[in-house]
C-alpha cells in the first residue's frame, strides 16, 4: 500500500456546505474515496478562511465542526480517509515561507481566482498581504502530502496551475524532483462544475443568500425550492414556458434520473418529455417544483440522516479529527525535512555540514 497515489483538498470554513460544494467536489471525492486505490486527505482550510475574516475569527472557528459534520454526512469516511485542520499542521507554516521566494508579485496578481476575488469583497489597494499569498499556501497545502490528485470546484483551476508552477519552480532550483505535480479533478459532468443559486444568480454563494445547504431541514429545502426563479414570462399554466435559464429545470438537468419519473411522477418517461410539456404550455410550476424536492430529497434526506446520527456522538467525530490531524502533522512533516535538506537549512541535521565547521574552524 506504500506507493499509493494521494488526494488532497479541503474547503474554508466560512459556513455549512451547500449543494455547489456537493455536485462540484463532494461527489467526486467521495467517488475516489470509496475507490480504494488513493490515500486520501481532506483539510479545513482555516488559515485560508483567516485571510479574508482576519476580524471574524469566531465564523471560521464555529464552522469547522460544521465542515467536519458536512463531510462525514455526505459520506466521506474515517475509516478511509484522514482528515485535519490546517492551522494545526506545522509544515503549512514553514513551506510558503520557502515557495514565496519563487513566485512573483506580478504571477499572484495575474492570478484569475484572486484577481475575482478581491473584486468580489471590494478590497481594491486593501488587499491584506495574506489574502494575496494564499495560493502559495495552497501549493504548500498541496504539496506536503505529495498529493496527485486534487478534486475541487472548478474556480479552483487557477490555484492548481499556479501549484505547479511552484513545483516546477522548486525541483529545478534545488535540483531535485521531491515535489510532486498535482492535478484538479472536476466532475465528470460539466452540468456540476457551477450549480447556479436558487435565485438564478450564476454562483451560488452564502453571502447571495440563494444557497440550499446540506443540513437545510427537509422543510426550508422545499420553501427553497417554491420560491426558486424559474420563467418571469410564465404567468399562467396555460402559457408556453423556457426551460432555459429556469433553475427548476437546471437543478432537474443535474439530480433527476429516469427512475425519479417511475418513481414520483409516472405521467412523464424523462426529463425530455417532461421539458416538452413545459414548453407548450400547460404545466405550472409548482407540478414542477414539487417534483424537484422529491428528486433532490432522494440526495438530501440520506445526508440529513447521517447528519442526525453523528450529532448523536460528537466526541466521536471530534476524535476523528484529531486523530487525522494529528497523523498529517507526522506525514507532512516528512516532506518538509526533505524540502529543508533540498535547500540546505538542515544545519543541525546534516553532519556534513557539522564536520565541515568544526574542521574548518582548527
Ligand atoms: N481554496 C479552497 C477553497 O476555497 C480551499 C483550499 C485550501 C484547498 N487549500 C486547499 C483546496 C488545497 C484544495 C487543496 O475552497
Amino acid at each position: 500500500m506504500q506507493d499509493r497515489k494521494i488526494i488532497l483538498t479541503g474547503d474554508r470554513p466560512t459556513g455549512p456546505l451547500h449543494l455547489g460544494h456537493y455536485v462540484g467536489s463532494l461527489m467526486k471525492r467521495v467517488e475516489m474515496q470509496n475507490m480504494d486505490k488513493y490515500e486520501t486527505f481532506i483539510m479545513i482550510a482555516d488559515i485560508q478562511a483567516l485571510t479574508d475574516n482576519a476580524d471574524n475569527p469566531t465564523k471560521i472557528r464555529e464552522n469547522v465542526m460544521e465542515v467536519m459534520m458536512d463531510y462525514l454526512a455526505v459520506g466521506l469516511d474515517p475509516d478511509k480517509t484522514h482528515f485535519f485542520i490546517q492551522s494545526q499542521i506545522p509544515a503549512l507554516y514553514e513551506l510558503p515561507m520557502y515557495y514565496s521566494n519563487l513566485v512573483t508579485m506580478s504571477r499572484l496578481e495575474r492570478n484569475p481566482t484572486i484577481k475575482s476575488e478581491i473584486q468580489l469583497r471590494n478590497f481594491e489597494r486593501s488587499i491584506p498581504v495574506g489574502f494575496m499569498t494564499y495560493p502559495i499556501s495552497q501549493a504548500a497545502d498541496i504539496t506536503a502530502f505529495r498529493a496527485s490528485y486534487v478534486p475541487v470546484g472548478v474556480d479552483q483551476q487557477p490555484m492548481l496551475e499556479q501549484a505547479r508552477e511552484i513545483v516546477a519552480a522548486f525541483n529545478r532550483t534545488y535540483h531535485t524532483d521531491i515535489l510532486v505535480e498535482p492535478e484538479a479533478v472536476l466532475p465528470d459532468n460539466k452540468l456540476c462544475y457551477r450549480i447556479v443559486g436558487t435565485d438564478g444568480n450564476t454562483k451560488m454563494s452564502k453571502s447571495l443568500g440563494n444557497c440550499i445547504y446540506l443540513k437545510d431541514e427537509a422543510e426550508d429545502v422545499k420553501k427553497k425550492i417554491m420560491s426558486m426563479y424559474t420563467d418571469p414570462n410564465h404567468l399562467r399554466i396555460e402559457d408556453p414556458g423556457q426551460t432555459e435559464g429556469n433553475v427548476a429545470f437546471i437543478y432537474l438537468d443535474v439530480f433527476c434520473k429516469d427512475e425519479h419519473f417511475a418513481k414520483h411522477w409516472p405521467e412523464y418517461p424523462n426529463l425530455e418529455a417532461l421539458k416538452e410539456h413545459y414548453r407548450r404550455g400547460g404545466l405550472g410550476d409548482v407540478k414542477v417544483k414539487r417534483f424537484l424536492f422529491n428528486v433532490m430529497e432522494e440526495t438530501l434526506a440520506p445526508i440529513r440522516a447521517k447528519r442526525v446520527e453523528l450529532a448523536k456522538d460528537k466526541e466521536a467525530v471530534f476524535k476523528i479529527l484529531r486523530e487525522g490531524t494529528e497523523y498529517s502533522v507526522n506525514f507532512s512533516n516528512q516532506l518538509l525535512r526533505e524540502v529543508k535538506d533540498a535547500i540546505g537549512v538542515n544545519y543541525f541535521e546534516d553532519e556534513s555540514f557539522v564536520q565541515q565547521y568544526i574542521r574548518n574552524q582548527s
